[in-house]
């Protein structure tokens, strides 16, 4: 296959390309600087190429060309964890990214495009009956004014639930990790419908390479793709599920 992944030197962005590299497939990696990527996995050729810039950036003939070549377009967009990162501009980096790219997404596909949205255990899926118990919603509505990402991705999934759900050209998982952790490996994990623990008061927690793995996964794997379409998974660890 071959992938987009947006975010790609991230934390996590990172892992997913190798993850897609070690299973043979083509990434075209979304990146601002191109040393990172090239440090870490050298020796690809042709299968890790890497498109300098932003989704907010890069002009609409040069987006629209990759969008139409890909098979899938994995999200791993977030905010810096600095003040120019979390309170400057772009205010609404992965909603507005998301937005560019699902305008740009050519109508007459063959195929329709997945597209995999790394979200936050901490968003609420309200289709899904979630309930958020009162302390935990004064929690949530601080959040959303206090700490703009976490607007952003509670935007970012609502967009893709409310406009992409009957886009015969689109297909989308958005993924709600528990707190992130690094580890080397990958380990055992689960993923749940909705949350089993607080995301705010009892957070479980699941390792970026496991996030990588089950991303990857969604991407290649039919079964699983039908499995979790149109719908938001939350991951945790193993250890912070028995
Ligand atoms: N921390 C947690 O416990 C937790 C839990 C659940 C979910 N999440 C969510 O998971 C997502 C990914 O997490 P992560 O830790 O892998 O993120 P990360 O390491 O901070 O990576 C963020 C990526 O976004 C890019 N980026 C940041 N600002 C940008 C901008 N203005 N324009 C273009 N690209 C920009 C970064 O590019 P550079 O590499 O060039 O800086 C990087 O590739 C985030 O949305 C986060 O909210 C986090």
């Amino acid at each position: 296959m071959k992938v987009m992944i947006l975010g790609a030197t991230g934390a996590t962005g990172r892992l997913v390309v190798n993850a897609l590299l070690q299973q043979g497939h083509t990434v075209i990696a979304q990146v601002r600087n191109t040393e990172t990527l090239n440090a870490l996995y050298p020796g690809h050729g042709d299968r890790l190429i890497q498109l300098k810039g932003t989704v907010l950036s890069l002009g609409d003939g040069e987006l629209s060309k990759v969008i139409h070549s890909v098979d899938g377009i994995i999200c791993c967009l977030g905010h810096n964890l600095t003040m120019k990162g979390m309170y400057g501009a772009p205010h609404m980096l992965v909603t507005d990214s998301l937005q560019r790219i699902i305008t740009l997404t050519d109508h007459n596909r063959s195929q329709p495009l997945k597209l995999v949205l790394m979200n936050s255990s901490g968003v609420v899926n309200h289709s899904q009956n979630e309930t958020v118990p009162f302390t935990q919603r004064m929690v949530l509505n601080l959040l959303r004014v206090l700490v703009p990402p976490h607007l952003d991705n509670e935007r970012a999934a609502l967009y893709l639930m409310q406009t992409c759900t009957d886009l015969p050209h689109i297909e989308w998982v958005t993924v709600r990790p528990d707190s992130l952790i690094d580890s080397n490996a990958v380990s055992d994990y689960e993923c749940h419908p909705s949350p089993i623990r607080s995301a705010i008061f009892n957070a479980g927690k699941v390792s970026r390479i496991n996030v990588a793995n089950f991303m990857g996964q969604l991407m290649c794997e039919p079964v699983l793709w039908d499995h979790w379409k149109g719908k938001t998974p939350v991951m945790y660890n193993q250890s912070s599920v028995t």
